[in-house]
């Protein structure tokens, strides 16, 4: 990569809107700056008797905060962590490297790089009555479910964690929440299967004792194919942060009322489980099966055309152009099925990407694909069901819910989450004896 301008972003735009409300003639000039203005400032309008305000269903074109963590440039298809392109993570750095930077804001000296990686490692383990939290799930619930809810009672064996606004309690606690999500996600996992948990093994890396948590059976030391290993790290890197996304909003929408990390954090994990979010990885497994064989891709793209049927995996509110973590895991996906075989469902993914990238439903909706579409089929290949792939989306997601926790905390223009609605029921009714009521 070339030499990275440090390029100071947030410019201040001295500009103002002027805006007219006709009927009475009021006028007013409103500020821009970073190319927003303060929606407050629309209250200065009264109608009928009413502030003026914004109306924005999924805040489609509304910002909530400044952040210096996650840019992305969806019609450029660029994504940068405090800058840093994701392609250049991605080939250089390792996820415990890019969560300091996330968390920091610059790339970690040796000497904090090590620190970091043995704090981590030091904070692994779960506590042991969490097991019994764990035990007291069904056999078959679903692993997300049991993270949001494993990650909650974390509060209750760190409540320190509320003491947020001292620096060191908050840095405790984002490592012991960083460490502690791979062991709960193999705890998971292998409750599913009624195996016996495998501890964590200090003389593993993060993403190697991930690997062995979850697959170790009888054999004296879990060995995985380096490429394996590295293809995680990857995965992990390119889904730490993506800025404000639906579960970062929800972790910060829950931080707003005073509450700890694990709290927030939990909420962030119940967001990220639906389908049109985290959970659409899995969701494209199901698609690629359901569809069965290439010559049903067809039928499957009339069926979306008709909106009978969603190309899971497509999409995005940002991007409008491929989604850049798309093209670095369809590399991982390569390096993976050297190891594994080829997955036969890919060449479906392929088919399907063909039309998505060809048919002018998709081109005229500007539907690329997303950051979903591949990783299914690499969670697959390394041995993992589907519903273990919105947990491995969530692993990595924790060091970015963590650092934008941070930010939200120590922002002081932040305030409780409280937005406004339109109301549309009835009024001041008369209550009805239930003799009258037909
Ligand atoms: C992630 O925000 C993030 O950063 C999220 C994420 C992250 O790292 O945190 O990047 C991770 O969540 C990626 C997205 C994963 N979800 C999916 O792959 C599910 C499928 N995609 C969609 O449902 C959809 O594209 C969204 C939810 C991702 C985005 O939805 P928007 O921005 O609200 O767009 P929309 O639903 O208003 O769609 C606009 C049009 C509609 O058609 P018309 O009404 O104009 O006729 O595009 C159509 C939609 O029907 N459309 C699709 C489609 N996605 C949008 N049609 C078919 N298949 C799709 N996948």
């Amino acid at each position: 990569m070339g030499a990275c301008p440090a390029t100071p972003y947030c410019q201040d735009m001295a500009d103002t809107l002027q805006i007219r409300y006709g009927t009475t003639g009021a006028e007013a000039d409103l500020a821009i700056t970073d190319a927003t203005i303060k929606a407050p400032e629309l209250r200065r309008f009264v109608i009928d008797g009413e502030p003026l305000a914004t109306y924005d269903p999924g805040f489609m074109n509304t910002a909530v905060c400044r952040s210096a963590i996650t840019y992305i440039d969806g019609d450029a298809g660029v994504l940068e962590y405090r800058g840093y392109p994701i392609a250049d993570l991605a080939e250089h750095s390792t996820y415990l490297e890019v969560a300091w930077l996330l968390l920091h804001g610059e790339l970690p000296t040796a000497s904090e790089l090590d620190g970091w990686e043995a704090l981590i490692t030091e904070h692994r383990m779960l506590p042991d009555k969490l097991k019994t939290v764990l035990a007291g799930f069904p056999y078959d619930a679903h692993p997300m479910t049991i993270l949001m809810a494993s990650v909650a009672a974390f509060f209750s064996f760190y409540p320190d964690a509320q003491n947020f606004t001292d620096p060191d309690a908050r840095a405790l606690n984002i490592a012991r929440l960083i460490a502690k999500m791979p062991t709960l996600a193999a705890f998971a996992y292998r409750k599913g299967r009624a195996q016996p948990y495998v501890t964590p093994d200090d003389s593993y890396g993060y993403c190697e004792n991930f690997l062995q948590m979850l697959f170790k059976k009888a054999e004296r030391r879990y060995a995985a194919d380096p490429r394996l290993v590295r293809a995680m790290e990857v995965l992990f890197i390119l889904h730490a942060d993506h800025e404000q996304n639906c579960s970062t909003n929800a972790v910060r929408s829950v931080a707003s009322s005073g509450n700890d990390l694990y709290t927030s954090c939990s909420a962030g994990i119940g967001a990220l489980h639906g389908p049109l979010h985290g959970g659409a990885n899995e969701a494209v497994l199901k698609m690629l099966r359901e569809i069965g064989t290439v010559d049903r891709v067809p039928e499957f793209i009339e069926g979306v055309k008709t909106g009978r049927a969603r190309m899971m995996g497509f999409g995005h509110r940002v991007y409008k152009n491929y989604d850049p973590r798309a093209k670095i895991i369809k590399k991982s996906v390569e390096d993976v099925f050297e190891v594994t075989g080829v997955n036969p469902l890919l060449q479906i993914a392929l088919e399907l990407e063909k039309y998505g990238l060809t048919d002018d439903y998709f081109v005229s909706r500007r539907l690329y694909p997303n950051v979903d579409f591949y990783s299914g089929l690499i969670y697959e290949a390394l041995g993992f069901p589907p519903e273990m792939f919105t947990v491995l989306f969530a692993i990595p997601r924790s060091s970015g819910w963590a650092a934008q926790y941070q930010e939200f905390i120590t922002d002081p223009e932040q305030k409780i989450a409280r937005p406004k609605q339109i109301y549309t029921g009835a009024r001041t009714r008369c209550y009805v004896p239930m003799d009258a009521r037909s």
